[in-house]
Protein backbone atom coordinates (compact mmCIF):
# COMPACT_ATOMS: atom_id res chain seq x y z
CA UNK A 1 0.00 0.00 0.00
CA UNK A 2 1.27 3.53 -0.87
CA UNK A 3 1.27 6.02 1.75
CA UNK A 4 0.91 9.09 -0.70
CA UNK A 5 -1.35 9.85 -2.97
CA UNK A 6 -1.31 13.14 -4.86
CA UNK A 7 -4.96 14.93 -6.52
CA UNK A 8 -5.64 17.94 -8.48
CA UNK A 9 -7.88 20.62 -7.19
CA UNK A 10 -9.02 22.83 -10.21
CA UNK A 11 -10.81 25.38 -7.93
CA UNK A 12 -11.96 26.32 -4.30
CA UNK A 13 -14.64 23.91 -4.44
CA UNK A 14 -12.40 20.84 -5.11
CA UNK A 15 -10.00 22.20 -2.41
CA UNK A 16 -13.08 21.69 -0.31
CA UNK A 17 -14.09 18.22 -1.61
CA UNK A 18 -10.77 16.65 -0.47
CA UNK A 19 -11.45 17.87 3.09
CA UNK A 20 -14.68 17.00 2.66
CA UNK A 21 -13.31 13.40 1.84
CA UNK A 22 -11.31 13.25 4.55
CA UNK A 23 -13.90 14.21 7.38
CA UNK A 24 -15.58 10.87 6.68
CA UNK A 25 -12.32 8.97 8.33
CA UNK A 26 -11.40 10.65 11.06
CA UNK A 27 -10.91 9.58 14.07
CA UNK A 28 -10.85 10.68 17.55
CA UNK A 29 -7.35 12.48 18.13
CA UNK A 30 -6.32 12.00 14.82
CA UNK A 31 -3.69 14.70 13.40
CA UNK A 32 -3.63 16.39 10.17
CA UNK A 33 -1.21 19.08 9.26
CA UNK A 34 -2.02 21.10 7.16
CA UNK A 35 1.06 22.52 4.47
CA UNK A 36 1.65 25.19 1.73
CA UNK A 37 2.79 28.47 1.56
CA UNK A 38 0.34 31.87 2.42
CA UNK A 39 -3.11 31.64 0.05
CA UNK A 40 -2.38 28.05 -0.82
CA UNK A 41 -5.60 26.84 0.15
CA UNK A 42 -5.14 25.42 3.97
CA UNK A 43 -8.11 26.85 5.24
CA UNK A 44 -10.55 26.23 2.57
CA UNK A 45 -9.71 22.31 2.82
CA UNK A 46 -10.45 22.81 6.74
CA UNK A 47 -13.68 24.22 5.68
CA UNK A 48 -14.67 21.43 3.24
CA UNK A 49 -13.84 18.93 5.87
CA UNK A 50 -15.87 20.97 9.11
CA UNK A 51 -18.82 21.92 6.77
CA UNK A 52 -18.97 17.59 6.00
CA UNK A 53 -19.46 17.59 9.37
CA UNK A 54 -21.68 20.01 10.18
CA UNK A 55 -23.56 21.45 6.89
CA UNK A 56 -23.83 25.14 6.83
CA UNK A 57 -21.43 25.72 9.70
CA UNK A 58 -19.64 29.24 9.88
CA UNK A 59 -15.86 28.27 9.43
CA UNK A 60 -13.70 31.26 9.66
CA UNK A 61 -9.85 31.42 9.56
CA UNK A 62 -8.49 30.79 13.09
CA UNK A 63 -5.90 33.82 11.68
CA UNK A 64 -6.24 35.76 14.82
CA UNK A 65 -8.17 33.61 17.26
CA UNK A 66 -5.52 30.82 16.34
CA UNK A 67 -7.58 27.97 17.42
CA UNK A 68 -11.39 27.55 16.21
CA UNK A 69 -13.20 24.99 17.99
CA UNK A 70 -16.10 22.88 16.98
CA UNK A 71 -17.63 19.76 18.11
CA UNK A 72 -19.72 17.26 15.76
CA UNK A 73 -21.73 14.43 17.82
CA UNK A 74 -18.95 13.12 20.25
CA UNK A 75 -15.93 13.96 18.18
CA UNK A 76 -14.14 17.94 18.74
CA UNK A 77 -11.99 19.30 16.02
CA UNK A 78 -10.31 21.93 16.64
CA UNK A 79 -8.96 23.72 13.82
CA UNK A 80 -5.67 26.08 14.36
CA UNK A 81 -3.77 28.65 12.65
CA UNK A 82 -0.66 28.65 14.03
CA UNK A 83 1.28 31.80 11.75
CA UNK A 84 0.76 34.26 14.25
CA UNK A 85 2.06 32.03 17.23
CA UNK A 86 5.05 34.07 18.30
CA UNK A 87 6.32 31.66 20.48
CA UNK A 88 5.61 27.60 20.91
CA UNK A 89 5.14 28.25 24.45
CA UNK A 90 1.74 30.23 23.72
CA UNK A 91 0.24 27.39 23.20
CA UNK A 92 0.22 25.95 26.63
CA UNK A 93 -2.61 29.35 26.59
CA UNK A 94 -4.47 27.85 24.05
CA UNK A 95 -5.29 25.10 26.39
CA UNK A 96 -4.72 22.73 23.44
CA UNK A 97 -2.53 20.36 24.68
CA UNK A 98 -5.23 19.12 27.40
CA UNK A 99 -7.34 18.33 23.61
CA UNK A 100 -4.31 15.88 22.20
CA UNK A 101 -5.34 12.44 21.95
CA UNK A 102 -8.64 13.09 22.01
CA UNK A 103 -9.64 15.61 19.15
CA UNK A 104 -9.00 15.79 16.10
CA UNK A 105 -6.37 18.67 15.42
CA UNK A 106 -6.42 20.64 11.74
CA UNK A 107 -3.42 22.84 12.13
CA UNK A 108 -2.42 25.35 9.62
CA UNK A 109 1.56 26.36 9.92
CA UNK A 110 2.22 23.43 12.19
CA UNK A 111 5.97 24.19 12.36
CA UNK A 112 5.21 27.21 14.63
CA UNK A 113 4.39 24.63 16.93
CA UNK A 114 8.29 23.14 17.46
CA UNK A 115 7.29 20.10 19.12
CA UNK A 116 4.51 21.46 21.21
CA UNK A 117 2.31 19.10 19.43
CA UNK A 118 2.14 15.70 18.16
CA UNK A 119 3.28 14.80 14.95
CA UNK A 120 1.16 14.62 11.98
CA UNK A 121 -0.54 11.08 11.52
CA UNK A 122 -2.01 12.69 7.76
CA UNK A 123 0.11 15.79 6.34
CA UNK A 124 -1.69 17.34 3.48
CA UNK A 125 0.42 19.89 1.42
CA UNK A 126 -1.04 22.09 -0.83
CA UNK A 127 0.73 24.19 -3.83
CA UNK A 128 -0.44 26.32 -6.85
CA UNK A 129 -0.48 24.99 -9.98
CA UNK A 130 -1.80 25.92 -13.48
CA UNK A 131 -4.36 28.11 -11.64
CA UNK A 132 -5.44 25.34 -9.24
CA UNK A 133 -3.88 23.45 -6.45
CA UNK A 134 -1.90 19.81 -6.34
CA UNK A 135 -2.85 18.21 -3.07
CA UNK A 136 -0.36 15.76 -1.94
CA UNK A 137 -1.89 13.35 1.16
CA UNK A 138 0.69 11.51 3.11
CA UNK A 139 -0.23 8.93 5.94
CA UNK A 140 2.86 8.91 8.62
CA UNK A 141 1.69 6.71 11.49
CA UNK A 142 -0.78 3.61 11.22
CA UNK A 143 -3.75 5.86 12.43
CA UNK A 144 -3.10 7.56 9.63
CA UNK A 145 -2.84 4.89 7.10
CA UNK A 146 -6.14 4.11 8.36
CA UNK A 147 -7.72 7.12 7.54
CA UNK A 148 -6.36 7.20 4.32
CA UNK A 149 -6.89 3.69 3.36
CA UNK A 150 -10.64 4.58 3.85
CA UNK A 151 -10.48 7.70 1.62
CA UNK A 152 -14.22 7.57 0.24
CA UNK A 153 -14.14 8.86 -3.24
CA UNK A 154 -10.89 10.42 -3.95
CA UNK A 155 -10.23 10.24 -8.05
CA UNK A 156 -6.32 9.91 -8.17
CA UNK A 157 -4.85 12.68 -10.90
N1 LIG B 1 -7.88 24.47 -5.89
C1 LIG B 1 -7.93 25.81 -5.89
N2 LIG B 1 -7.83 26.50 -7.06
C2 LIG B 1 -7.88 27.86 -7.06
N3 LIG B 1 -8.03 28.61 -5.92
C3 LIG B 1 -8.13 27.97 -4.76
C4 LIG B 1 -8.09 26.55 -4.67
N4 LIG B 1 -8.21 26.19 -3.38
C5 LIG B 1 -8.31 27.35 -2.67
N5 LIG B 1 -8.27 28.42 -3.47
C6 LIG B 1 -8.33 29.85 -3.10
O1 LIG B 1 -7.11 30.26 -2.52
C7 LIG B 1 -7.34 31.37 -1.67
C8 LIG B 1 -6.61 31.19 -0.36
O2 LIG B 1 -7.17 30.08 0.31
P1 LIG B 1 -7.00 29.85 1.87
O3 LIG B 1 -7.42 31.04 2.64
O4 LIG B 1 -7.67 28.57 2.13
O5 LIG B 1 -5.40 29.70 1.98
P2 LIG B 1 -4.53 29.36 3.28
O6 LIG B 1 -3.54 28.36 2.84
O7 LIG B 1 -5.39 29.01 4.42
O8 LIG B 1 -3.77 30.73 3.55
P3 LIG B 1 -3.10 31.27 4.92
O9 LIG B 1 -1.72 30.69 5.01
O10 LIG B 1 -3.06 32.75 4.71
O11 LIG B 1 -3.98 30.86 6.06
C9 LIG B 1 -8.85 31.50 -1.51
O12 LIG B 1 -9.29 32.56 -2.32
C10 LIG B 1 -9.36 30.17 -2.03
O13 LIG B 1 -10.66 30.28 -2.58
MG1 LIG C 1 -5.52 29.75 6.31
Amino acid sequence: MTDARDQWAPDAAATEACGAALAQALLPGLVVHLHGDLGAGKTTFARGLLQALLPGQRVKSPTYTLVERYRAGTLDVLHLDLYRLADPEELEFLGVREDVGRAVLLVEWPQRAGDRLPPADVDVALEPAAGGRSIRWTARTPAGRRALARPPDLDPT
